[in-house]
């Protein structure tokens, strides 16, 4: 199809959308329903509205943004990510997806394209983990891979729960509500830049996304004895900190020593008590994350770091509580989906390369309810959820376009074959 993407409008978009922030430029930061969340999703709504969507929103604050087709009663074709950003993040993760997604809209309907089925924009709520410790929130409770106790069980850092926060930003309902039926999309289709250096590298437009490697989230509380930083000596010392950086340090060694480079582990927070420079520290909330396209290999990690707590604890006489936050399976994606993608960056003339996704996405979760798959657009260096992220006008406009066609092409086609119908010519090579 012969489309018009609109690239100065959309890149317009994505800075209006950057300086919603609780932050200053050009770092972004936009933590599930704050103000700068609440104000990003008003203005997010008000485009889509713009564009003649429907947009109705489910108890947790996902929207859905809807254009009619034809046939209203067939399941939907959808597209979609987010934009909540961690802090002191970068413009482009996820807001692609949501902004490229509408601009797919509005560049189909601009070609005259009428959908014979509904296409629908989502905008998830909280992929990222920040407010409750957990990420793709919106998508998990979508996919059924969450359930509704985590009304009261999810809670943040001032000890308030999520449903007290929803309900605060003006979203009421039961959770139960958000769990979607099987056949809510015929398939679905995620725009998003890699967040990692491959396509750059090797000059590729579109990375097609095969699978997700599975995340896996944990908790640790370490418990010691505090102190006067002078007055005790160090024999009849139990510092927490020490104990949390001896753990943090066996979880990097796991990783390193797995056998695979796929294998990741992070331990992102680390929050020390009294956090006195002349206080010893007595107790430490530590998170981390473990990832691997493997879920084997990740769960190794996972045994090898409870053997690390066990001993070190006893060693240094230390209590240590660990919650399990998430343990996810691995997201391959639907053959519709890849099918349409490949044929999309043909017609396009984008050249594309098949590849796994080492970040999660709220594609890993929609994968348990419909034919998903995703495509990556390059961006610089890799670099991402970082203020320096970023991703050029031509391939967010390139990313555009296969989207638009695949949209079209899930709207349009009966049924198609498998990803191997394609001419060889085309078929790709597996980047990493
Ligand atoms: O952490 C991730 O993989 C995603 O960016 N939230
Ligand atoms: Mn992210
Ligand atoms: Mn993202």
């Amino acid at each position: 199809m012969n489309l018009n993407i609109d690239q100065a409008r959309v890149a317009r978009e994505l800075e209006e959308l950057a300086a919603i922030s609780q932050v200053p430029p050009p770092a972004v930061t936009r933590i599930l329903f704050t103000d700068a969340d609440l104000r990003g999703r008003a203005y997010v709504k008000g485009l889509c509205r713009e564009a003649g969507l429907e947009i109705r929103e489910d108890p947790v604050g996902n929207i859905f943004a809807r254009w009619q087709g034809a046939d209203r009663s067939l399941p939907a074709v959808c597209t979609g990510s987010h934009i909540d950003a961690i802090p002191n993040a970068g413009k482009f993760d996820g807001t692609v997806g949501v902004l490229g997604g509408l601009e797919a809209l509005r560049a189909l309907a601009r070609a005259g394209f009428r959908p014979p089925r509904s296409i629908e924009l989502i905008i998830f709520t909280a992929e990222e983990p920040t407010r409750f410790g957990i990420g793709c929130l919106g998508s998990r409770l979508m996919g059924g891979a969450l359930t509704s106790s985590a009304d009261e069980d999810l809670k943040d850092n001032d000890g308030r729960s999520l449903q007290q926060i929803r309900v605060e930003a003006g979203y009421t309902g039961s959770l139960e509500t958000v769990r979607l039926p099987c056949n809510y999309c015929r398939a679905f289709v995620e725009l998003h830049i890699e967040q990692g250096p491959i396509l750059e590298r090797d000059q590729i437009d579109v990375g097609i996304v095969t699978a997700i490697a599975p995340p896996a989230g944990l908790r640790l509380w370490i418990e010691g004895e505090g102190g006067h930083a002078g007055a005790v000596l160090m024999p009849q010392r139990r510092d927490a900190f020490l104990g949390a950086a001896e753990i943090a340090l066996s979880l990097e060694k796991a990783a390193r020593e797995s056998g695979a480079i796929d294998t990741v582990a992070t331990t992102g927070v680390c929050e020390v008590f009294p956090g006195a420079i002349n206080s010893i520290p007595s107790r430490v909330r530590m998170e981390v994350d473990v990832r691997d396209i493997g879920p084997g290999r990740r769960d190794e990690v996972l045994r090898k770091l409870h053997v690390a707590i066990v001993e070190v604890s006893s060693r240094r006489g230390l209590t240590v509580r660990k919650e399990i936050i998430n343990q996810d399976s691995p997201a391959q994606s639907g053959p519709l989906a890849l099918a349409a993608l490949e044929k999309a960056c043909l017609v396009q003339g984008a050249t594309f390369a098949r590849m796994i996704s080492r970040a999660y996405h709220d594609a890993l979760f929609i994968s348990l309810l419909a034919p998903s798959a995703m495509l990556f657009i390059p961006c610089r260096s890799g670099i991402s959820h970082h203020p320096d992220e970023y991703a050029s006008d031509e391939h967010i406009s390139a990313g555009i376009a296969v989207l638009a066609e695949t949209l079209a092409d899930l709207a349009v086609a009966a049924d198609y074959g498998t990803p191997s119908d394609l001419p060889p010519a085309i078929r790709t090579q597996t980047v990493r």
